[in-house]
């Protein structure tokens, strides 16, 4: 007591005001640490370290709220209702399996498991956003509960192309086009845009938005190679009620973590929070407006915090082979096939408060988070915010040779239509072409070095 009393006459109370006011570090002489090591299964599950103990409980608690099942309201139990009237999936890891990727349906009788369709009408709301369907929002959700219509179907049917590489091999490409069935609530305009999109992977997210935004305005201003050039694209921040950059999202639609878990929450499932009060009935869908809700509002901005918290804190997994031959060559192959100009191998993270185990760390994200016309062939031609019809962000590519051993069934590019690393190469179009080309005419050994690169990542 006395020793306490004799520190505290050394501070003058506005220091110990200031002290007792800075996040407690358990362990501030332990070392961040960023990536997992783990290759199992789990490998996109994993916390970064350190954590305090406070810290470790909010991961715990959001973890369970990312896996947990929602049910549709009334019901008996109040903690995990909330689902719909409208919604796609019933919860977050239907769509991020392990919190990782999705995929698309291999033809038209096959339903939508892990993607969701975007839609719009010509021209932008106030803020700049795509321009919501009087009656069918901005997503069609395919599930309604009892007395409220789900608003229709969305199918895939694919026409396949062959291309040829250096070397001999045929590589068959599949080109989607959407078809929507049983539509619910009215015919939709001919002039109606759309974009299918399957569900990204969630690790690393808090090392994405410790990025600061000076950061990614460098990106954009420094010289690239050839056609390449990127922009960040401005959103409409819902919280910061102010445009914004954005990051998250196929085309950095969404400037927050926290807003994209609560649009998630609203969008996809029907859960309402402080974010977005009013779920996701359009303006003129009268039964999903006056179906029961379990709350006001179903998720607490705690419990928003709490899934907040658990995707800041995802771990990425750490390169493995790096000192193979062929992942090095590899390496250099991806260099020179300029890859890298997008796929941005290094950026260091900046001050970033809520987890200081994420400040000031050389992440290897291998994307710029910045838009690029990726050209006609995988053009949604749906503009959101400033991004256009053909801009996509570049997508990260660290954990990603991961991915098929978490879950057997994914795709990749938004929409999911490569089956394959390669095909999802062979897509690249517009900024990319000239990558795209040189990778169809290097040799069959340099394509298999680049593939076991990605592969190591
Ligand atoms: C119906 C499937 C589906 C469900 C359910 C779903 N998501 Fe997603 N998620 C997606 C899709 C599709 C995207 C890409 C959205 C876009 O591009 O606009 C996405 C994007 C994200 C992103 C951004 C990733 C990135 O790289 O930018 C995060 C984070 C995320 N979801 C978290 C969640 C959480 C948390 C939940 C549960 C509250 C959830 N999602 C529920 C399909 C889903
Ligand atoms: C001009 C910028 C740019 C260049 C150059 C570029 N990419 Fe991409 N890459 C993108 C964008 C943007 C996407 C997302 C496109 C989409 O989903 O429609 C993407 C997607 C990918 C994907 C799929 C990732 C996923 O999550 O589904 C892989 C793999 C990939 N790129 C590898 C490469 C390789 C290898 C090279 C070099 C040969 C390369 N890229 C060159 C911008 C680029």
């Amino acid at each position: 007591m006395n020793r306490l009393l004799t520190s505290m006459r050394r501070f003058p109370p506005l220091v110990l005001c200031i002290l007792a006011s800075l996040p407690i570090n358990a362990s501030e002489s332990e070392p961040a640490q960023v990536l997992t090591t783990n290759t199992s299964r789990e490998a996109y599950t994993q916390a970064v370290t350190p954590l305090t103990a406070e810290q470790r409980q909010h991961f715990v608690q959001g973890r369970s709220l990312v896996r947990q099942s929602w049910i549709i309201s009334p019901a008996l139990d109040r903690d995990t209702a909330g689902l719909g009237p409208l919604y796609n999936r019933n919860s977050c890891i239907a769509c991020h399996a392990k919190n990782g990727r999705g995929f698309a349906p291999d033809g038209p009788a096959e339903s939508m498991r892990a993607m969701l369709v975007r839609l719009s009408l010509p021209g932008q709301s106030a803020t700049g956003s795509p321009l919501p369907h009087p009656h069918y929002g901005d997503q069609l959700q395919e599930f309604g509960a009892p007395g409220v219509i789900a608003e229709g179907r969305a199918h895939i049917e694919y026409e396949e192309t062959e291309v040829l590489l250096n070397g001999g091999e045929m590589v068959r490409l599949r080109k989607p086009s959407l078809k929507l069935s049983q539509l619910a609530y009215g015919p939709l305009p001919d002039d109606l845009q759309t974009s299918a999109r399957i569900a990204p992977a969630i690790y690393g997210m808090g090392l994405l938005e410790a990025i600061p935004d000076s950061t990614l305005l460098a990106l954009q201003n420094q010289p690239k190679p050839g056609k390449i050039k990127g922009r960040v694209n401005m959103v409409w921040g819902v919280e910061q009620k102010q445009h914004v950059i954005g990051r998250f999202g196929w085309k950095a639609n969404v400037a927050t973590l926290r807003e994209q878990t609560a649009s998630a929450l609203a969008g996809d499932m029907g859960l309402n929070s402080s974010l977005f009060p009013h779920g996701n009935c359009a303006a003129k869908q009268t039964a999903c407006q006056a179906a029961p809700v379990s709350g006001n509002p179903e998720i607490s901005t705690a419990q928003l915090q709490q899934m907040e918290f658990y995707q800041l804190a995802l771990a990425v997994p750490v390169p493995r082979r790096q000192h193979h031959p062929l992942v090095r060559q590899g390496a250099l192959v991806f260099r020179q096939a300029q890859c890298a100009a997008c796929h941005q191998p290094e950026i260091k993270t900046g001050e970033f408060l809520r987890l200081s185990a994420l400040s000031n760390q050389t992440i290897s994200p291998y994307t710029d988070l910045l838009l690029h016309d990726m050209g006609p062939d995988l053009a949604d031609n749906r503009a959101d915010f400033e991004a256009s019809g053909s801009e996509w962000r570049t997508s990260p590519l660290w954990g990603i040779g991961l991915a098929k051993q978490v879950e057997e069934k994914i795709g990749f590019l938004h929409d999911g239509r490569a089956r394959t690393l390669l095909e999802a190469i062979l897509w690249h179009g517009g900024e990319a072409e000239e990558s795209r080309e040189m990778v169809r005419q290097m040799t069959p050994e340099d394509r298999r070095a680049l593939l076991a690169f990605i592969e190591s990542l």
